[in-house]
């Protein structure tokens, strides 16, 4: 299998794959290939790939129109008794930071794209060249190029939900940007007059982002709230210790917002468990920083049976996001 991953953090995501049983036998800047197939058929829910290609076929070529017809008579050998009825994924991808690989990749796509509408107009017009949104296992043409002269064609792909967001200027951060993939990565979003706590919130990227769907946030944080959460009707500010905040008596939130600058296993032990184990909250999103600690082995708490993650909640998933840096973000939904 092929799996994508932000460029800098390529070993962890060697590491995680090695942890679950696949041997990385290549990798580059935000690939790794590995050998062999999962040991159920399904994959893990894993937290460093953005993309899984499935029994990937390698493919090369000198010029871009030996690449481009390698790659339709692999698509058309492989969907000459397939149906499509709907849109499908039309995915060219590429390594990063190999200076021009991204044009030629260009090329081979558009070439592809051309001899399929010769071959297969219907088929053609029903490509879709975007990620799908959420987490999902899809048939399509995924290619991904490793240099100028070698890509793996795939007809299936695993999603882990992580993609680029649209920047809003009122956003005070760029945090902004996590949460609402965030969303994205579980299937949910806040809805009008929901209520959400937001801890350590400032300076209010994520405490905007929920107010522009017109839910009801209290944002605790010492720090100043700015841009779009500064002044905002449906954001109230409580300058306390996010540790020590606790919902009024009988009140459950419907969201639990937790990205603090602080030293993960603290934020887990000390803020987390009490609100997960006191249901608390019904739904959460939780960016643990790995800056100091060693990400595998945290993650590996994380995901461990007795955590309080596995222990108190539903529908958990670790991901790198896109927008994450030294850090990984935990969505999931509190067991009623
Ligand atoms: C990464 S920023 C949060 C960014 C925010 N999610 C946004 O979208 O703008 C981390 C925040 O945690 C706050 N913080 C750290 N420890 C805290 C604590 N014990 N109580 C409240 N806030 C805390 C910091 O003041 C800082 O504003």
């Amino acid at each position: 299998m092929i799996f994508t991953c932000q460029p800098g953090f390529v070993d962890l995501l060697a590491g995680e794959l090695t942890a679950h049983g696949y041997a990385p036998v290549e990798q580059g800047a935000g690939w790794v290939r590995t050998d062999g197939k999962p040991a159920a058929g399904e994959l893990p829910n894993l937290c460093f790939p953005q993309m899984a290609l499935l029994d990937p076929v390698e493919i090369t070529g000198d010029s871009v129109n030996a690449l481009a017809a390698r790659i339709t008579e692999q698509f058309l050998t492989t969907a000459k008794t397939e149906r499509f009825e709907g849109e499908w994924p039309f995915l060219f991808e590429e390594a990063a930071e190999l200076d021009g690989l991204g044009r030629r990749v260009k090329g081979v796509e558009k070439m592809v794209q051309e001899n399929l509408k010769k071959r297969m107009s219907r088929v053609s017009k029903l490509a879709l060249a975007d990620k799908p949104r959420g987490v999902a296992r899809l048939r399509g043409l995924y290619v991904f190029f490793v240099d100028f002269k070698r890509a793996y064609v795939a007809r299936e792909a695993v999603f882990g939900g992580q993609r680029r967001m649209a920047d809003d200027e009122q956003a005070p951060s760029r945090s902004y940007l996590k949460i609402e993939e965030a969303y994205i990565v579980l299937g949910r979003e806040p809805a009008f007059e929901e209520t959400v706590a937001d801890l350590g919130a400032a300076p209010g990227g994520w405490s905007y982002s929920a107010s522009k769907r017109g839910a009801k946030i209290i944002a605790v944080d010492n720090g100043p709230l700015k841009g779009g959460a500064f002044d905002n009707y449906k954001i109230e500010h409580r300058m306390e210790d996010a540790f020590a905040f606790r919902p009024a008596a009988g009140q459950v939130f419907d969201w639990m917002f937790c990205d603090l600058v602080e030293e993960p296993h603290h934020v887990v032990d000390n803020l987390i468990a009490p609100w997960l184990e006191g249901k608390w909250c019904r739904r959460f999103v939780v960016i643990l920083k790995f800056g100091r600690v060693d990400p595998l082995a945290l993650l590996r708490q994380v995901r461990a049976p007795e955590s309080v993650f596995s222990r108190c909640a539903t529908n958990v998933r670790v991901r790198h996001l896109y927008h994450d840096r030294e850090e990984f973000t935990i969505v999931g939904e509190v067991r009623p």
